[in-house]
């Protein structure tokens, strides 16, 4: 059944236009600041193995699934579910997908937009030339001045969702893709030239042990479960975010291969700030479980103050992540404010500028856990660290979880088939992964979290 909707949003150039927007969606944060922080709370080598199986088995099959729905539906996620279960006469409540997702991108905007801003931070600190020769202690001091800092986070958190809210405002061509045309390139670059430099320190080989030697006694169903809400959250899948790209993407584009790409490079950026990160870690002879989610800033700042050109390169270092953040989080916002265009026929200058304002007041309480709500905990846990958990060690893998069951067994085969335009055995690879690797992948993790089966 040939699709003929059009996107009200208007549609991306060409294919490598989708391919640059969809990969500056999924790197960013995620692998270069969550990677290494949540591998080093995890235990290392088996966090990083069940974080590949779970790229390969899960995530592969659901950003094919989620993309392929996105440009079926072509419109924001909760609108394109609905169209979608109509066509496949489904019940109306699939919508509820979309409304998950738009839930679960203000959750993550929140926390994502607050470590966006550490690293606008780091931008300036860089090119002040504050690391110069500083000591372990010193970095990891110049962290915590930052953090205890209420007003001056709540600054850099502004200017980062004014700037995320600049570029949704001005629409998918002109701004979501010149913003990632030449930067992602450069960031891969300069992560390589990153893990070059640690390559030659005396903390490379017990780094590379602690990377890709997996100790599996160290796994436990809590690593498992943030392995898996990790290739949710670095693929950019559960949440819409790759349904509202594809739903710009040109009829003739092959998905499966753009897929493919993005997964490959998306973890190359991830694995390569791995072994940027930790040979510092073991040269300085610290513990990796003791850097928190401030490790790249503890860490990092040590390397750009002892190596040649350091005041540059990690000048450049902050403001290229800083685009990557950005990059990602445009997408993190773009399905709520391609929602309230479709429903409620605001321009997008307007819609943008209250999802924004949404995202920010939500922001102020991850940004006050850090400090002054410090000890208020719900389940143990700081208003970041929870927002941070359930959205994506339960929002995304369950969002994940219902875009497979759709595109496996509630999309007929000819609209799926016409769409992903795989030959018969490519397709029934996708086929399988949907309808039971990736669900029994995360129905397994949920109940052995919930019954904790593994121990
Ligand atoms: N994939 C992004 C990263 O790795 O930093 C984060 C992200 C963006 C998650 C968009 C989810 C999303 F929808």
């Amino acid at each position: 059944m040939a699709n003929n909707r059009i996107s009200v949003h208007g549609q991306w150039s060409s294919r490598w236009a989708f391919i640059l927007a969809a990969t500056g969606s999924a790197v960013g944060l995620g692998n270069i600041w969550r990677f290494p922080y949540e591998t080093a709370e995890n235990g290392g080598g088996a966090f990083v193995v069940v974080y590949l199986v779970c790229i390969a088995l899960v995530g592969l099959p659901i950003l094919m699934a989620e993309t392929m729905m996105g440009r079926r539906g072509r419109q924001s996620p909760i609108n394109t579910m609905k169209a979608l279960a109509e066509e496949e006469r489904r019940g109306r409540y699939w919508q509820l997908l979309g409304v998950l997702g738009v839930a679960a991108g203000f959750l993550i905007l929140t926390f994502y937009s607050i470590v966006a801003g550490w690293t606008l931070a780091y931008v300036f600190r860089s090119i002040s030339g504050v690391f110069a020769r500083s000591s372990v202690a010193q970095t990891q001091e110049m962290f915590a001045t930052l953090v205890s800092d209420p007003e001056r986070m709540l600054a850099w958190h502004t200017i980062f969702i004014a700037m995320t809210v600049l570029v949704v405002s001005r629409g998918v061509k002109s701004g979501l893709e010149q913003a990632v045309r030449y930067l992602m390139p450069v960031l891969f670059l300069l992560v390589l030239v990153l893990a070059g430099y640690s390559l030659a320190t005396p903390g490379f080989s017990a780094a590379m042990s602690y990377l890709f030697k997996p100790d599996f006694s160290q796994i436990d169903n809590a690593t498992v479960l943030s392995a898996l809400g990790h290739a949710f959250f670095t693929l950019s899948l559960g949440m819409g975010a790759m349904m509202t790209y594809g739903s710009y993407l040109s009829q003739h584009t092959s998905i499966p291969k753009a897929s493919v790409s993005i997964a490959v490079i998306d973890t190359g950026v991830a694995l390569l700030a791995g072994i940027a990160i930790f040979p510092i870690v073991f040269t300085y002879g610290l513990q990796p479980e003791e850097g928190g989610p401030g490790l790249i800033f503890k860490i990092l700042p040590i390397a750009f103050g002892q190596m040649p050109y350091g005041r540059g390169i990690g000048f450049l270092f902050f403001v290229l992540l800083m685009f990557a953040a950005w990059t990602s989080a445009i997408s993190l916002l773009e399905p709520a404010t391609a929602w309230l265009v479709e429903r409620k026929g605001f321009t997008r200058v307007r819609a943008a500028m209250y999802t924004g304002l949404t995202a920010w007041v939500l922001g102020i309480g991850s940004l006050l856990s850090l400090n002054l709500w410090s000890n208020a905990k719900l389940f143990g846990m700081t208003f970041f660290e929870l927002v941070e958990y359930l959205s994506v060690n339960v929002m995304l893998p369950v969002g994940g979880l219902l875009v497979a069951v759709f595109a496996g067994w509630f999309m007929s085969r000819s609209s799926s088939y016409d769409e992903l335009k795989l030959n018969k055995y490519g397709y029934m690879v996708w086929k399988v992964g949907t309808r039971f690797v990736a669900p029994a992948g995360v129905i397994l993790i949920l109940l052995q979290k919930i019954f904790g089966f593994l121990g």
